[in-house]
Formats: C-alpha cells, sequence, structure tokens
C-alpha cells in the first residue's frame, strides 16, 4: 500500500515541517505501507483557472499539474497534514486539490492537524470537501494542540515531544491501510 503524507502548509517557518518529519519516521518502521511525502512546496501552481477537471479527468494543462497528478495518482491513501488558517483548511492545499479530482477518487483520507483547537475545525471542513471527491475520510485524525507544538518548537530534533500521539498516528496509520487495502481491491 502507497501512503502518501501530504504537507498541506509551504509557509517560511512552518510547523508542518516537523508534523511532516514525525510523521514519516513513524510510518518508515511500518512494514505493511510504503511512505511517501508529497510537499506542497515542491508542487507550486497558479491559482485554479482552467475547466473543471472532474470532467476531464486527467487532461492536465500544464506540466506542473501533470506532475501533481500523476504523483497522487500512485497513491493508495492519503494522510494530509493541515494547518488551521482562521478556522479554515490552508488555501494552497484547496488549490492544489481543485486542479486534480479523479486522483483522489476511491480511496481514504486521514488528517493530522494542530492548532488551538488541534485542527479540528480545519479537519471537519477538509472531511466534507473529501466526500465530493469521492475520498473515503476517516473518523480517526491526529490532533496536535498547542501544548505540543510549543514543546517541539522548544526541541530542536522536534520528534521526542510528539510521544503521547504516537499511539493515536498507530490507530490511523492501522485504520489507513485498512481502507487502502480493501478499496485497492475494490477498485482492481
Ligand atoms: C494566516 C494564519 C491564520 C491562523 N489562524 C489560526 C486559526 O484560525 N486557528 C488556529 O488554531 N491557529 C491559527 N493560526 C496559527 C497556526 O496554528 C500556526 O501558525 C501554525 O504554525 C500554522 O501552521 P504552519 O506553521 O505549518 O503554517 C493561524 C496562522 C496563520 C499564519
Amino acid at each position: 500500500m502507497l501512503i502518501q503524507v501530504i504537507t498541506g502548509t509551504t509557509r517560511e517557518g512552518r510547523f508542518s515541517e516537523s508534523v511532516a518529519r514525525w510523521v514519516m519516521e513513524h510510518l518508515a518502521t511500518r512494514a505493511d505501507l510504503d511512505a511517501e511525502l508529497v510537499d506542497l512546496r515542491d508542487h507550486p501552481l497558479p491559482f485554479f483557472d482552467g475547466p473543471p477537471p472532474a470532467r476531464a479527468p486527467r487532461e492536465y494543462p500544464t506540466g506542473e499539474v501533470a506532475r501533481l497528478g500523476r504523483t497522487l495518482d500512485r497513491a493508495d491513501g492519503f494522510l494530509v497534514l493541515t494547518a488551521e488558517y482562521n478556522h479554515g483548511y490552508p488555501a494552497v492545499l484547496k488549490n492544489a486539490m481543485d486542479w486534480t479530482f479523479a486522483e483522489w477518487q476511491r480511496k481514504p483520507i486521514t488528517f493530522a492537524g494542530w492548532g488551538n483547537v488541534g485542527g479540528a475545525r480545519a479537519i471537519e471542513q477538509l472531511r466534507q470537501v473529501a466526500v465530493e471527491f469521492e475520498l473515503a475520510p476517516l473518523r480517526h485524525a491526529v490532533h496536535i494542540l498547542p501544548e505540543t507544538m510549543m514543546a517541539v518548537r522548544r526541541d530542536p530534533d522536534g520528534t521526542a515531544a510528539f510521544a503521547a500521539l504516537e499511539p493515536r498516528l498507530t490507530l490511523l496509520a492501522d485504520e489507513l491501510v485498512w481502507w487502502a487495502g480493501a478499496l485497492a481491491a475494490a477498485r482492481g
């Protein structure tokens, strides 16, 4: 099972980088999945201004969009790392999603979020968006609260401060692998 970990923020000094490091280290210890980091910084895209990708699947208008689309196509499931910006999810993430459509369909998606309420508001909104993409949003998510964020920022290596969240990430990865396997078999 190929699980893609998508960093949903791109700004200078972003917290998502610490979360990505922790999640990728954790997933690397599992034998039941392969993890690939998809950093939206590596996929600079203009603001979406094309025809609806749902109506023209995989008809990519530019090389950059094609590169993102072909990357997402490889995945069996997604773990999106999301901040909460003004009680919503980051625009850079939605922009990337809007350039694609079929690449997400009939695959599971789950989230790790951070912020004052552990990114819960952003994650709930993303679950609604996921349904329109015919993704299967999972019940479990990882919520990183401000105390953990502060501890991570104090810790130069970063990952030890996430220790209390390890069981949650394990549960989430277990569920993601189950759904990824079930839906990959169903997609054929
Ligand atoms: C534009 C902006 C809006 C923000 N709005 C919220 C918010 O609504 N809720 C929240 O919990 N944190 C909010 N924050 C604080 C973020 O949780 C914090 O900056 C976090 O590090 C953002 O993730 P990033 O560093 O990966 O971009 C906001 C930050 C920015 C830059």
